[in-house]
């Protein structure tokens, strides 16, 4: 009778250390995964041997003048997750990604790199570093590169070219970043650029005949057939017409960044803005070793879109047209930590 007590008592104990280390083992398991999402390179000795990969500098600095940016960084990427969880949250869509969903990504196998245009915010410059990074040695300095060589699309690789299985693999191990910008200071530089500026009539036959055809009452047969005095009111009453989503995607140039880039589902480890560009631009050309040789192009455009131009754009047309806007874009402001513009009649 005592033995068996003795007994049962042992195999309680064996089970209860059997249950402890399980225990410990799966917590391990969790533990392991959790750096292995944070910094796939931690564990993993892959890649190019003997120099780290900008992936690496940025969650694991190795040298002081990277480690303040790596606190910014974090920042925004929590922000852009917990803009993506309120919305998932708040929205029964779901979708899974296909690769033509990743026609944006830029890729560059050499130096690990994965940049997601979008337009009217430094894209041209970044496309013509992209092609120094990508040209092995083709290409000294960004700005001997002509812009519009710098949109030809055979002159850099996107992601959607390669396999599913190349696909995956580059999104986990390369480092992914985009840059963004205030979504109205974005819309009012593109509305500028492609209907007030006389240089390239494309946009004003593809966009602005449809955009005075619609909207226009009484229009000439001049605007009619050229569409080339679109008014900023026109073009807003365009975006927002639910008859514009039907026709699809809208163009790249005002298209989301949400939209355009998929941060709910690509996860981005550095959102750079617009508004800090030089510095956020050469923090990621020293993360990936070349900030002694290479700069990003500064930027001093006398024509480039203000704030104050941008309220001023928005002052005529009418607060029903502002909220409107702002819904359309609001994803962009929340993740990209943008507050609402002060100039908004939003009541
Ligand atoms: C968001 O913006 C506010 C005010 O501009 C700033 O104080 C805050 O640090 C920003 N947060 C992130 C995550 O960038
Ligand atoms: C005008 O823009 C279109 C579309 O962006 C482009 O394909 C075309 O080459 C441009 N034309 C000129 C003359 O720049
Ligand atoms: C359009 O033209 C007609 C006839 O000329 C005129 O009666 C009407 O008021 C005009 N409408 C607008 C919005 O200008
Ligand atoms: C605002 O609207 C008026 C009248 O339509 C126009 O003359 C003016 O150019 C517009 N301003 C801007 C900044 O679009």
């Amino acid at each position: 009778m005592k033995q068996t007590l003795a007994e049962v008592m042992r195999m309680s104990r064996i089970c209860r250390m059997i249950f402890a280390t399980c225990l410990g083992s799966f917590i391990l398991v969790i533990f392991y995964f959790q750096i292995m999402r944070r910094n796939p390179f931690m564990v993993d000795s892959c890649c190019r041997k003997g120099s780290r990969s900008a992936l690496q500098e940025l969650y694991n600095p190795s040298q002081m003048e990277l480690s303040g940016g790596a606190v910014l960084h974090q920042a925004r990427r929590d922000q852009v997750v917990d803009s993506c969880r309120m919305y998932s949250a708040s929205s029964r869509k779901r979708r899974v990604l296909t690769p033509g969903d990743l026609k944006h990504l830029v890729v560059d196998e050499d130096h690990e790199l994965i940049y997601c245009y979008v337009p009217k915010v430094a894209c041209t410059n970044w496309k013509r570093v992209m092609m120094v990074l990508t040209g092995r040695g083709k290409y000294s300095d960004p700005m001997d590169i002509p812009s519009n060589e710098a949109h030809v699309p055979s002159n850099l690789k996107t992601l959607n070219q390669y396999s599913i299985a190349e696909i995956n693999h580059r999104l986990k191990h390369y480092l992914k970043f985009l840059f963004v910008r205030e979504p109205f200071e974005r819309l009012v530089s593109a509305y500028r650029n492609k209907f007030t500026l006389k240089y390239n009539s494309s946009f004003h036959k593809r966009f602005g005949t449809r955009i005075v055809r619609r909207y226009r009452k009484n229009a000439t047969h001049d605007a009619l057939v050229n569409g080339d005095d679109v008014k900023f009111k026109e073009f807003a009453e365009y975006l927002v017409d639910p008859a514009t989503l039907r026709d699809g995607p809208l163009n790249e140039h005002w298209q989301t960044v949400y939209q355009l880039c998929h941060p709910c589902h690509i996860h981005y480890d550095l959102v750079g803005k617009y508004e800090t560009l030089e510095e956020d631009a050469n923090y990621v050309l020293r993360l990936v070793g070349v900030g002694d040789s290479l700069h990003f192009p500064s930027y001093a455009k006398s024509t480039r879109t203000t704030d104050a131009m941008t309220a001023q754009f928005f002052s005529n047309i009418s607060s029903q047209q502002q909220i409107q806007l702002y819904q359309l874009y609001k994803l962009d402001f929340l993740m990209f930590n943008y507050s609402t513009p002060s100039y908004l009649r939003l009541d």
